[in-house]
C-alpha cells in the first residue's frame, strides 16, 4: 500500500449553481474524495457565472452545505468585474478568464477588457487563463509586461509547452498545467467503444485533427452519435503534441483534471457541449503511467500535491492522506463512479493502481468504494 498526499485538483467544474443535472457539489466532491483529492477549486463558468459578490456567495452556500472534500471557488473575470473581482480575491481560489472558445458565457474576446483585471487583481494571487496557442502567447507577453504571475490552464500542444518553457526560462512568472485526456488521448483516437473497437484505438474513419476542423463544424456540433464525446476544449490533439508533453514533463507544473461533466445523453446529442470528467481516472491513469516508468511518484506528489499548493498559496491540510494499491489491477468503469455525468472517456482502459482509502483531517472520509463523510464536511479552505 502506498501511501500519499491528499491531491489537490486545481481545476474542477462542480456545475452548481445552474447545471446540477450534470453535477453538484456534492456528487463532484464525492467523486474527488474517490479519485484520492482533498481538495478541488472550482470554476466559475457555472448559471449564473461566479463573478461578484451575489453569484459569488451562491456558490459557496451551496458548497458549505454540500461539499465533502475540501475546496475553494474561482471568480470569473468579466467585462467589467475587474474592481468586484479583486475585493473578493482573499476568499477565492484565484481569477479564471476565458480568452478563447468554450463552455459558457464568460469569454473576453477584446483584450481592452483584460487590461483591468491584470492591473487591479491581487499579486498574492495567480490569474489563471484559458488560453491557446496565439491567444495563450497575448497572455504571456501581460504577465510579463504586469509583471504578475499568471497560471496557464490545461496546456496541448507542441507550440504551447515549448512557449512556456522559453518564458520560464526568461524569468516570466508563468506557470502551467496539463490534464490527462491531452497526454493519454489524441484527436485521432476514439475515446469511446462506439467509434472504434476497443479504447485508445484507431477509429476507422479518423476524426480530423484540430486543424482540420472548421469553426462552423463545431459550432454546429458533430452530430452523429459517439462523436460528441470527443468534444474538448482545448480539443485533443495529435501525437506529435502528446509526445512534446510528455518530452517536457519537468516544464509543466501541475496535473490537472479539467473534470468538466456533461451527461451522456447530451454528448451524444446534435450539440454536444465540449468537456470530459476526470477526477475518477486522474490518479490510476497516472500510476500506470508510473509503472510504465514514463513518470516517477515524485513527479506525482510534486504536480498534484506540492505545486498547485505553492501556486495557488492553499493552506496544509493536516492528517490528511490517502492510501493507494499501486498494484490492483482493474478496468475503469463510468458504473462505478461517483460522478453525476455517467461516462469516461476511459471506460474499459485497462489501469494498474486503485485508491482504496482517504483520510481527511482526521475523518476516514472513502474506503474501497464507499463515501464516509456526510456533505459538508468539506471546508471552504480560503475561510
Ligand atoms: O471542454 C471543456 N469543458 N473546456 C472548457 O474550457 C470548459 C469545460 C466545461 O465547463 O464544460
Ligand atoms: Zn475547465
Amino acid at each position: 500500500m502506498l501511501k500519499l498526499p491528499g491531491l489537490i485538483d486545481p481545476h474542477v467544474h462542480l456545475r452548481e449553481p445552474g447545471a446540477t443535472h450534470k453535477e453538484d457539489w456534492d456528487t463532484g466532491t464525492s467523486a474527488a474524495l474517490a479519485g484520492g483529492f482533498t481538495m478541488v477549486l472550482a470554476m466559475p463558468n457555472t448559471q449564473p457565472p461566479i463573478f461578484d459578490s451575489e453569484t459569488f456567495n451562491i456558490a459557496l452556500t451551496a458548497a458549505k452545505q454540500k461539499a465533502r472534500c475540501d475546496y475553494a471557488q474561482y471568480l470569473g473575470a468579466g467585462p467589467d468585474n475587474a474592481e468586484i473581482a479583486a475585493s473578493l480575491a482573499d476568499r477565492a481560489a484565484a481569477l479564471k478568464m476565458y480568452l478563447d472558445m468554450t463552455f459558457g458565457e464568460l469569454r473576453l474576446d477584446d483584450m481592452t477588457l483584460w487590461l483591468p483585471h491584470f492591473e487591479k487583481y491581487p499579486k498574492a494571487y495567480p490569474i489563471v487563463v484559458h488560453a491557446e496557442s496565439r491567444s495563450m502567447t497575448a497572455a504571456i507577453l501581460f504577465s510579463a509586461i504586469y509583471d504578475r504571475h499568471i497560471h496557464i490552464a490545461h496546456i496541448s500542444l507542441k507550440e504551447e509547452i515549448l512557449l512556456i518553457k522559453a518564458a520560464k526560462e526568461k524569468g516570466i512568472k508563468v506557470t502551467c498545467e496539463v490534464c490527462p485526456h491531452h497526454l493519454f488521448l489524441t484527436a485521432t483516437e476514439s475515446p469511446s467503444p462506439i467509434l472504434g473497437e476497443g479504447l485508445g484505438v484507431r477509429a476507422e474513419s479518423p476524426s480530423p485533427t484540430r486543424a482540420e476542423r472548421s469553426t462552423s463544424e463545431v459550432e454546429a456540433g458533430r452530430g452523429a452519435r459517439g462523436e460528441g464525446r470527443l468534444e474538448v476544449r482545448p480539443r485533443l490533439a495529435t501525437q506529435k503534441d502528446v509526445d512534446a508533453l510528455w518530452e517536457n514533463l519537468d516544464v509543466i507544473d501541475c496535473f490537472a483534471t479539467d473534470h468538466a461533466p456533461h451527461t451522456l445523453q447530451e454528448k451524444d446529442s446534435e450539440n454536444p457541449p465540449p468537456g470530459f470528467p476526470g477526477l475518477e481516472t486522474l490518479l490510476p491513469l497516472l500510476l500506470t503511467a508510473m509503472h510504465e516508468k514514463r513518470l516517477t511518484i515524485d513527479d506525482i506528489i510534486q504536480k498534484s500535491v506540492i505545486n498547485p499548493r505553492k501556486i495557488f498559496n492553499l493552506p496544509d491540510q493536516p492528517e490528511t492522506w490517502i492510501e493507494v494499491d499501486e498494484n490492483a489491477e482493474y478496468e475503469i468503469k463510468a458504473a462505478e463512479q461517483f460522478t453525476r455525468c455517467g461516462w469516461t472517456p476511459f471506460e474499459g482502459w485497462k489501469v494498474k493502481g486503485r485508491v482504496r482509502r482517504v483520510v481527511l483531517r482526521g475523518r476516514e472520509a472513502y474506503r474501497d468504494g464507499k463515501i464516509l463523510v456526510e456533505p459538508g464536511y468539506g471546508r471552504n479552505v480560503r475561510v
